[in-house]
């Protein structure tokens, strides 16, 4: 089901019509529907069940992709975990309500105070460090041995596979920063008893972002598990990461989630291992893009020879996905007007000239004061937004349950 639906030409958001948000509340602004974040929790989870990937399965929220408080703190009542990569995540994972046993800790350059905190922040720590070097596995046992503690860690392995997505998102190959060669994995397995603090729990992957062909994915699987079958003992659990893609030039919020939940199963079971190990995923483009809208506001248009320019008041700083990765997001008006199509450059008022949204997007010809809506910007929307050219960040409105918004203003 999509939460975006027209009404009489107007448009609606969970229900809600967005003119009215507008009337209340300042654009640009991000507008988010716990609903709608809740049922692709809902459906993930499952899918997982379906496909019988065990009971004590562990959906890890990335909280990269939107640490919206109001929406963490709703989706770890569900049970969710998190999956973070910083200090300040882990901190908010935590002020929002999750069991640090369901918090992984995953990223290239984790530093001594992060891992201290991690350490630090229950009896027994964090879930799991997903370690992505040697030096870092060094680093974490001293600093365990220091702390009297025992770190939980699961390695991350470097599948060298080549996921099919946009280059900067792509993780999972030989010459990524990410993660450990299996051949230097297989190595540290012959040695792990002379780390005295560190606790071996598990292995972990995650070979990239916005993923829509799993080939590449059931391979990776495939080599994580078949690395399990090496361990020095049997692992707790086998980390998927996440990537599962979205249809941003689509309606259905649950794209290919069966394919990839097959190729996910089918990788596992092709391993033939001899045990079940709790399997954990780190969704987190799937579970909130589709929850979230970008409401911007047209200041005025202009024509430049044959070029038609709607100028929006949202900008690069406030979504960034078209300007980096040229991402395609629909765009579509609040109120449908009647006006004819026409190719419109929709872009911001920032002094770059990749500050577009999107370039000859055949709209309903559009005038100032306009409302339009960049959908499903719930993931990776707020959360990269910057002060660049001293603008505000974006306010975040969240639609509840219970038909109340909860604002957020940073
Ligand atoms: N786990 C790890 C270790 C990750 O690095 C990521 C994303 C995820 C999980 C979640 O991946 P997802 O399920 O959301 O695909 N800013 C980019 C996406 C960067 C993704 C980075 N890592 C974008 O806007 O497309």
């Amino acid at each position: 089901m999509s939460y975006l639906n027209y009404q009489k030409k107007e448009l609606f958001f969970d229900s809600v019509s967005i003119s009215e948000i507008a009337k209340k509340y300042p654009t640009p602004f991000y507008l988010y529907s716990e609903s709608a974040l809740l049922s692709q929790y809902k459906a993930f989870q499952k899918t997982v069940n379906q496909f019988e990937l065990g009971e004590d399965h562990l959906i890890c929220f990335a909280l990269k992709a939107n640490p919206n408080p109001f929406l963490l703190e709703s989706l770890f009542k569900l049970g969710a975990g998190a999956d973070t990569v910083s200090g300040g995540e882990l901190q908010r994972a935590l002020q929002c309500g999750c069991d640090p046993q369901k918090i992984v800790f995953s990223g290239v350059g984790k530093t001594r105070q992060e891992i201290e905190f991690a350490l630090g922040c229950h009896e027994l720590g964090i879930y799991s460090f997903n370690v992505e070097s040697i030096e870092e596995l060094d680093l974490i046992n001293t600093v365990a041995k220091e702390m009297n503690k025992m770190a939980r860690v699961a390695i991350r392995l470097n599948p060298k596979v080549n996921a099919k997505t946009h280059k900067f998102i792509s993780t999972g190959y030989k010459t990524h920063k990410f993660g450990i060669l299996k051949e230097d994995i297989l190595e540290l397995f012959t040695k792990i008893n002379s780390y005295d603090s560190i606790k071996l729990v598990g292995l972990s992957i995650h070979i990239g972002s916005q993923l829509t062909d799993f080939k590449a994915t059931k391979k990776a699987v495939l080599e994580v598990c078949k690395l399990a079958l090496h361990a020095p003992e049997p692992l707790e659990f086998i980390d998927f990461g996440g990537g599962l893609g979205v249809d941003y030039k689509g309606r259905d919020p649950e794209y290919k989630l069966n394919e990839y939940m097959h190729s996910l199963a089918e990788g596992i079971y092709e391993a033939e291992l001899p045990y079940h190990p709790r399997v954990l995923f780190e969704p987190g483009r799937f579970l909130s893009a589709s929850a979230g809208v970008f409401v911007t506001k047209v200041i005025r248009t202009k024509q430049s020879d044959k070029v038609f320019f709607a100028i929006v008041d949202g900008g690069m700083n406030d979504f960034v996905r078209t300007s980096l990765y040229e991402a395609y997001h629909k765009i579509i008006p609040v109120v449908e007007s009647g006006e004819k199509k026409v190719a419109t450059e929709i872009v911001g008022p920032i002094c770059e000239t990749s500050d577009s949204f999107a370039s000859g997007r055949k709209i309903q010809k559009l005038k100032a004061d306009e409302l339009i809506v960049v959908c499903d910007t719930g993931a990776y929307g707020h959360s990269m937004s910057s002060t660049y050219n001293l603008r505000r960040r974006p306010i975040e409105l969240t639609l509840t349950t219970h038909s109340d918004i909860v604002v957020h203003e940073h």
